[in-house]
């Protein structure tokens, strides 16, 4: 069932100037704080093609809150809702709307990792803590990021169970079929004005983490509106965190809208990983996933920038599908709406083809077509 595997613990190292005081071993779940758990989980299954697989609740003698967790391929989410009022999840919604909560980290050694953040000056979130059941054990600590947003280190190496402790196995009888999305690609944290350089030392001292590429406001940059931001990562390159600021321009940033309607920094977008984004796409957009999209004249001269793709460019440019190459090859990538009902947090689908980069190219088009949607909110 677990599609977590062992043989990654001496991945070679993609990013050569981090250190390796904090192994992780990928991204083991995002949690989102929600207002109606039950009913988003039906949303990530039916539109997104997420697995059922698990379940905490009334049911499994938890007071307070219910938590779906639902599985594709590597990606695992967990979706996690109140059940009374005042408490600090319910706190989180109202100051957020539905958003991130914890980005969870899947290590080898949660109390060494803690041990090393907290050292290296992070901010305590859960100290750690071993769960068990008859799975055997799971240990977890925590720490603060960005805004309210935290990360959990998760050990679970002598865990056989479906999730954790504390969840039993939900199976339900609705089961759509799965999109194709493999696992998460990258993580992008939305933080304020001037904060993007103070949040990336953060990721290098504390974590490790060194930069992969810095974009400032004349890489992304259309007539009206810019931003600024970093990528870091880790050693072996299986977490990456783009860090965004707002810029000035002339008209107000899409970071600052979300800074405006999250209430403060977090996380902007998720990039889930597929094999065939045609394929993966299509089927989003016939189960209601709505995306941005450009110009046609976009696909006019995308080839003389990009030269020579695998894929037909009639599918991709019917889809809005946009492509970008670097040094090592290309990307194919695409971006939702928000997927709530603040202009907040959205999903980019993304194919790699080589290339390691991010679509640097593909940012004036992109950034002119989010304007497009913040003219219509009237918060450009
Ligand atoms: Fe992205």
């Amino acid at each position: 069932m677990s599609t977590l595997d062992n043989t990654s613990l001496n991945l070679p190292k993609e990013n050569l100037e981090a250190e390796d005081f904090l192994p992780l071993l990928g991204t083991d779940y995002i949690e989102l704080y929600v207002g109606n758990a039950k009913q988003a989980a039906h949303y990530y299954m039916t539109a997104w093609g997420f697995q059922p697989l698990a379940y905490a609740g009334l049911e499994t003698g938890l007071k307070d809150r219910v938590s779906y967790v639902l599985q594709q391929n590597k990606i695992k989410l967990v979706l996690t809702s109140p059940l009374n009022s005042g408490g600090e999840i319910n706190k989180h919604i109202d100051a957020h709307g539905d958003g991130v909560k914890a980005i969870a980290l899947w290590v080898d050694d949660a109390s060494k990792s803690y041990a090393e953040t907290t050292k290296r000056g992070a901010e305590s979130y859960l100290e750690p803590k071993t769960v068990k059941d008859e799975g055997g054990e799971v240990v977890l600590s925590g720490i603060h990021t960005y805004g309210e947003t935290v990360h959990v280190f998760v050990e679970r190496k002598n865990y056989k169970g479906v999730f954790m402790p504390g969840y039993r196995a939900w199976n339900p009888y609705y089961k759509p079929t799965d999109v194709g999305l493999k696992f998460v690609d990258h993580i992008v944290g939305n933080v304020g004005w001037n904060e993007m350089n103070k949040w990336c030392e953060f990721y290098a001292k504390v974590m490790g983490f060194a930069q992969l590429v810095s974009f400032d406001d004349k890489d992304i940059s259309t007539e009206y509106t810019a931003l600024m931001s970093k990528v870091m990562s880790n050693g072996n390159g299986r977490i990456k965190f783009p860090i965004n600021e707002p810029a000035d321009g002339r008209k107000k940033s899409q970071i600052e809208e979300y800074i405006d309607f999250y209430n403060g920094s977090g996380v902007q977008h998720m990039a889930l990983a597929t094999d065939n984004i045609i394929e993966t796409v299509t089927a989003l957009r016939e189960r209601g996933i709505e995306f941005l999209t450009v110009p046609s004249s976009y696909y006019e001269d995308v080839l003389d920038r990009v030269g020579e793709i695998d894929e037909d460019l009639e599918p991709l440019s019917e889809l809005g599908i946009l492509i970008d190459r670097d040094e090592e090859g290309y990307l194919l990538q695409i971006f939702t709406k928000p997927i709530l009902d603040r202009p907040t947090m959205f999903i980019e689908i993304i194919q790699r083809k080589g290339a390691k980069s991010f679509g640097k190219g593909n940012f004036k088009a992109l950034f002119e077509a989010i304007e497009r949607e913040q003219e219509s909110r009237g918060t450009l």
